[in-house]
């Protein structure tokens, strides 16, 4: 086997120094505070997976639904007219939903170049692999590395129109402070007439919402508790799995579903040799998966720059597409 092939296979001394410093600087703070996006190693991945394959998280299928059912509306809002193009996505991952947009621009033979932007290199060069042999004729470019330094060096590589995508509802991991830093920066990053697609869940009765983070099986519970075990594996730390336990919230009112964990007993963890003191029901705030009512979309997209084009809902009127274009 090909181990380079394995995305887990080697960590850059920069990365987990990185990756050090921010799981500590967060268990400074009040309440002590761990990032979600640390959730993806390989046992995370793993543990995703299988949160997207439970009934209950109807995340996945309901953007599945709209890339499925609704791509010629996608196309008429994502590209007006027929000049070539960069169809840029954030975090393209195995781009299952995307590939049947793609599947359907090859199709009606548009003239676009797919470019995927993702932090793993070895992600992209399975994704490469796997579109290549899929879509022999579609030309890929394949770019690694932070989101905005790359959206830079897309629009240094050509100037045309480019068109991009960040899907899965990965914007509701931001709080709605850090959502619009995030959206006007996008901006900035554009040229006028470039276009986005984002992926908002949409407030909903607030019992789906929290079935889709609470399941009874304890599959989210583990892939929060899996954090743990990372930080165990990778600097030394002796966090007890069976000492902290996951507790999930929903606010309809604000539509923040957050998850934590709590410390089930007064305990002390080390990570390497630094020491660090839980009092019993001290809370790790975890998570933040926010959800969106329409307007709040809007708003969001006209805050920072942009117009709003169009927005597609899934059938079940759960999930929402938005599409924006830079002025
Ligand atoms: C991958 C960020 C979209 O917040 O819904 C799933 C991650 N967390 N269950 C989400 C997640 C708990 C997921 N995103």
């Amino acid at each position: 086997m090909n181990v380079q092939l394995d995305p887990y296979a080697k960590t850059e001394k920069n990365t987990v120094d990185q990756f050090r410093s921010d799981i500590l600087n967060g268990l400074q703070n009040m309440p002590k505070k761990l990032s979600s996006k640390y959730f993806y190693d390989k046992t995370g991945d793993h543990l995703f997976q299988k949160i997207m394959a439970m009934p209950s998280y109807y995340l996945t299928r309901c953007e599945l639904d709209i890339f499925k059912n609704k791509t010629d509306e996608l196309i008429e809002l994502l590209i007006p007219g027929n000049e070539p193009f960069d169809l840029i996505e954030l975090g393209a991952g195995d781009a299952m939903k995307s590939s049947y947009l793609l599947e359907q621009l090859i199709k009606k033979e548009f003239n676009f170049t797919y470019m995927p932007i993702d932090i793993s290199g070895n992600i992209l060069s399975i994704l490469h692999e796997k579109l290549s042999s899929r879509f022999p004729e579609m030309k890929i470019t394949c770019l690694e590395g932070d989101y905005f330094e790359m959206l830079q060096k897309a629009a240094s590589l050509s100037d045309r129109r480019k068109v991009v995508m960040f899907l899965g509802s990965n914007i509701g991991n931001m709080t709605p402070e850090e959502a619009e830093v995030f959206c006007l920066h996008l901006n900035k990053n554009l040229s006028p007439k470039d276009r986005v697609l984002i992926g908002f869940d949409l407030k909903k009765n607030p019992h789906i919402i929290l079935d889709a983070y609470n399941d009874k099986e304890g599959i989210t519970a583990a892939f929060n508790l899996n954090l743990l075990t990372r930080i165990n594996h990778e600097l030394g730390g002796n966090f007890d799995l069976t000492q902290f336990q996951h507790y999930q919230t929903y606010d309809p009112v604000t539509g923040a579903c957050r998850s934590f964990l709590v410390s089930l007993t007064g305990q002390q963890v080390t990570i390497g040799d630094i020491v660090i003191s839980f009092e019993e029901n001290e809370l790790i705030d975890m998570e933040i998966s926010q959800k969106f009512s329409p307007e709040r979309i809007r708003e969001l997209g006209e805050k920072s720059g942009f117009s709003i084009t169009g927005e597609i809902r899934d059938s079940k009127k759960w999930f929402l597409d938005t599409i924006w274009q830079a002025k």
